[in-house]
């Protein structure tokens, strides 16, 4: 094939990138990992910064020109404390997973032993095995073993997990650290009973909250650093609605280590224009969070009533569904059979989510290319200012295109008619320009 000449390709690409922004302005994203940041963190990330370096910590870099970068890491590093009131927080890994690495670098050696949650059961893959090319295992080489899971309560079940710890302390096999947190985490994690039982045979705890950071942060879920944690690790991008990135929050005494982890271990040049809208997006939580992360978890639990009301199997029934963001509907009894066939349908219907492995999944020879359920989170929505009316109305959109066979570019002209009045970003101080109006500087 030709390769494309350069001026033409040039506008192709800015071409594309506006008709994102436009299909944007028309969907209703129920991506469980996403949000929409405002567009004061925008602005934020188009600053100078992005062209520089600042190696180290604020006051001991390795580059001169830091001077106001230092002071903006520090508002956002302060901000980041107070709003997980936390005595430490360090905002310069650039992703949720380097978070993780840079604490598994900090608490752990190559060759220890850590105990997470298997992917089919809502585990991430930064803390996966070696063989399936896990962070933990591949790269920092760790042995990981599961916490045991209770399928019906969708969460660990702390009994069986602390008898699987005592048979394996027992057998000189010892745990080094417990990674809790998960990717498909409707229900708050055991973290007491794990620090308690970390604490008796000598172990860390880091807590991943890359999903439930914003409920963390307003307090509409639950609190890790003072149910035990020695660390929490997040995305900053998920139910927190900053910009993509990754952050660490932990204790006075572990300060240190974790600074080491994250550079000289695993960064060096930390994404910077980031860092100055993660102090942004800290701000508009310590300001307006609260009321938006109980809106977020309100939002999930109506749409989890309102789609078991259409037709669907949402899990979780007997416990309300979800307390955070996430839902998990089994959909291999519908119609369309398994999550992959809903998640490309209801894409042409300009409703956007994900196919998810349920945990019995692979007992029934299902993989990931066609699970047998999808996940859906309210947080992007909720940003929005979508309430109750709004999450019994996806519900029916959803069963148009899963129960009844619409015609999806039928339901797409519905969907873009219902999104027209939600185009702002609400829960934050500037508003003025639309959430994804499409900016040029050009
Ligand atoms: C539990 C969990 N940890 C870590 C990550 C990785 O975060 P990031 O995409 O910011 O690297 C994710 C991402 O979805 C996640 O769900």
């Amino acid at each position: 094939m030709k390769p494309p000449e350069a001026r033409t390709a040039y506008k192709q690409l800015f071409q594309l990138l506006e008709q994102h922004h436009n299909w944007m302005q028309q969907t209703i994203n129920l991506i469980a990992s996403e949000n929409v940041h405002s567009p004061a963190v925008r602005e934020a990330m188009m600053v100078d910064f992005s062209d520089r370096y600042a190696e180290g910590w604020p006051g001991e870099r390795v580059y001169a020109g830091c001077k106001y970068i230092d002071q903006v890491e520090l508002l956002a590093n302060e901000l980041t404390e107070k709003l997980f009131r936390a005595e430490f927080a360090d905002v310069r890994p650039i992703s949720g997973v380097l978070a993780n690495l840079s604490v598994l670098t900090a608490f752990t050696e190559p060759g220890d032993r850590m105990m997470c949650l298997s992917i089919p059961t809502g585990g991430h893959i930064s803390s996966a095995r070696h063989k399936l090319w896990g962070t933990a295992g591949r790269v920092r080489g760790l042995k990981v073993q599961y916490f045991k899971y209770d399928e019906q309560e969708l969460n660990i079940d702390i009994d069986a997990t602390l008898r699987r710890i005592r048979r394996l302390e027992k057998s000189g096999k010892h745990i080094d650290i417990y990674m809790l947190g998960a990717s498909v985490f409707p229900f708050p994690h055991p973290v007491k009973e794990i620090a308690e039982i970390a604490d008796e045979f000598g172990a860390y705890v880091n807590y991943d909250a890359a999903h439930v950071a914003g409920l963390v942060a307003t307090d509409n879920f639950q609190d890790p650093l003072r149910e035990g944690t020695d660390s929490m690790t997040f995305s900053t991008h998920k139910t927190l609605p900053g910009p993509q990135g990754g952050c660490i929050v932990s204790h006075e005494k572990f300060a240190d280590r974790i600074k080491k982890g994250v550079f000289p271990a695993l960064h060096s040049n930390h994404h910077l224009h980031h860092v100055a809208a993660k102090a942004v997006v800290m701000a508009e939580m310590l300001a307006f969070g609260e009321k938006y992360g109980k809106q977020v978890v309100l939002n999930a639990q109506t749409l989890g009533q309102a789609l078991t009301e259409e037709g669907f199997k949402v899990l979780a029934e007997h416990k309300g569904f979800t307390k955070s963001h996430v839902l998990l509907i089994e959909v291999a009894d519908t119609p369309l059979r398994h999550g992959r066939a809903v998640e490309e349908k209801l894409e042409e219907a300009n409703i956007i989510i994900n196919r998810n492995l349920l945990p019995w999944d692979k007992r029934m020879g299902r993989d990931y290319v066609k699970p047998g359920g999808i996940r859906l989170g309210t947080s992007e929505m909720t940003r929005l200012g979508m309430g109750k009316p709004q999450m019994i109305q996806i519900a029916k959109f959803l069963r148009r295109i899963v129960f009844d066979n619409e015609e999806p570019s039928k339901v797409a002209r519905d969907v873009t008619e219902f999104r027209r009045p939600f185009q702002k970003v609400h829960y934050a101080f500037d508003t003025t320009r639309d959430a994804y109006e499409y900016v040029r500087l050009r």
